[in-house]
């Protein structure tokens, strides 16, 4: 039996400075003894959205005060810690590059394993910060960078069924809500204008939806929320009811390809029977979304499948996944080297995003 493991997560890919320390018991039950997050938003929404030099900047700025906060808030030194586990990629370099230093210098002082997260596998497993969620299972991973219908298999073994050919269904929401005047980020404010709209008001083109394959498209109606945005939206309730359409489409696509994802999931695995290992996990800032939660549920259930989110606070990012990541990888004997590098492009399913790709695989690798 492996012995209950303490790890320092860090997590710095985006713009949330983030630390959390996590108990992974022997038995496998998981333990969130911290986790602190502090957003860079207000650094940001003059831009309307993340700019990467002044990320970076706030990350190196605020790092060891979070990591010191994270460690008092767990009420244990570093003499405790069986691990350090930092997002090493996918993300903004100069950020990712921030986390991964410090997650190295504490893992080199204290003589500890350093985990390289990746940080779509931390979202993966965020699930299991709060819930028994056993592998396998369909991960439906819905952030502002990226759109995926992942089999998770076990610790670092994902298989690809969809992911989007465009933009990601967080950044759908993140530019309709800023063709409504929202700030940034527009998913949350797109979603409390919504709740006084009326859904059926704007027809929104769905693409791909009924169509083969689990991939995703969201320009075509991100693109026509604008355009409605400028030429037929005057009032607060013009206002809503787009909101409203807007959102009820991205969730009318994220369910059917989930559902298209469960068919092909169950062909794979005809094993797993419902109502006994058939789970539906969706993650990602995009899981905080209540009528995408709701959609989800109602296709999960419909396809015989039990269905998990994470709770709010795990659902955004966060450090508690890096450290619960890093935690399973360390009982799986995975370690890195204090060469680990900083990714900004790092797939979860690297055979897929070279196979299959969505977007060219550029001079940095295959994209996702
Ligand atoms: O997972 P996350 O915190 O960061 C990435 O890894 O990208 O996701 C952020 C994305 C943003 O696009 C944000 O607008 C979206 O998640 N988001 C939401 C909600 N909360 C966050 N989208 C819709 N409804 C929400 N309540
Ligand atoms: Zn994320």
């Amino acid at each position: 039996m492996t012995p209950a493991l303490t790890v320092l997560g860090i997590e710095t890919s985006c713009d949330e400075t983030a630390a959390s320390v996590v108990r992974l018991g022997a038995d496998g039950a998981v333990e969130v003894l911290s986790s602190v997050v502090a957003s860079q938003i207000t650094a940001h929404a003059p831009y309307g959205g993340v700019v990467p030099e002044l990320a970076a900047r706030a990350h190196v700025e605020i790092i060891d005060a979070i990591i010191g906060q994270a460690m008092a808030q767990a009420q244990l030194g570093f003499g405790a810690l069986n691990g350090v586990a930092a997002t090493a990629g996918p993300g903004l370099v100069g950020g990712v590059m921030v986390g991964l230093s410090a997650g190295k210098a504490i893992a080199l002082a204290r003589g500890l394993p350093l985990i390289a997260v990746n940080h779509l596998e931390g979202h993966a497993v965020s699930v299991r910060l709060a819930a028994a969620a056993p592998y396998p299972f369909l991960l439906l991973l819905a952030s502002g960078g990226h759109c995926q219908l992942l089999s998770v298999e076990g610790v670092g073994a994902c298989q690809r069924l969809g992911t989007t050919i465009d933009d990601a269904a967080g950044e759908a929401f993140d530019k309709i809500a800023a063709s409504l005047g929202q700030p940034y980020p527009g998913g949350p404010a797109l979603e409390r204008l919504a709740a006084s709209g009326r859904a059926a008001r704007f027809v929104l083109p769905r693409a791909l939806l009924g169509r083969a394959g689990c991939d995703f498209s969201f320009s075509g109606l991100k693109t026509a929320a604008a355009r409605l945005a400028a030429a037929e939206v005057v009032t607060e309730q013009d206002r809503a009811d787009l909101a409203a359409s807007a959102q009820n489409a991205i969730a009318a696509q994220l369910a059917d390809r989930s559902r298209r994802a469960m068919a092909v999931y169950v062909g794979r695995r005809p094993d797993l029977r419902p109502g006994s290992g058939r789970l539906f996990v969706v993650a990602g800032g995009v899981a905080a979304n209540g009528a995408v939660r709701a959609a989800l549920e109602r296709a999960a259930a419909e396809e015989g499948f039990d269905f998990l989110a994470p709770p709010l606070e795990y659902c955004t990012d966060n450090a508690a996944m890096i450290a619960l990541a890093g935690a399973e990888r360390l009982v799986a004997g995975f370690r890195d080297g204090l060469d680990a590098p900083a990714r900004p492009r790092w797939p979860l399913d690297a055979a897929a995003a070279l196979n299959h790709p969505t977007h060219k695989p550029g001079r940095k690798g295959a994209k996702a």
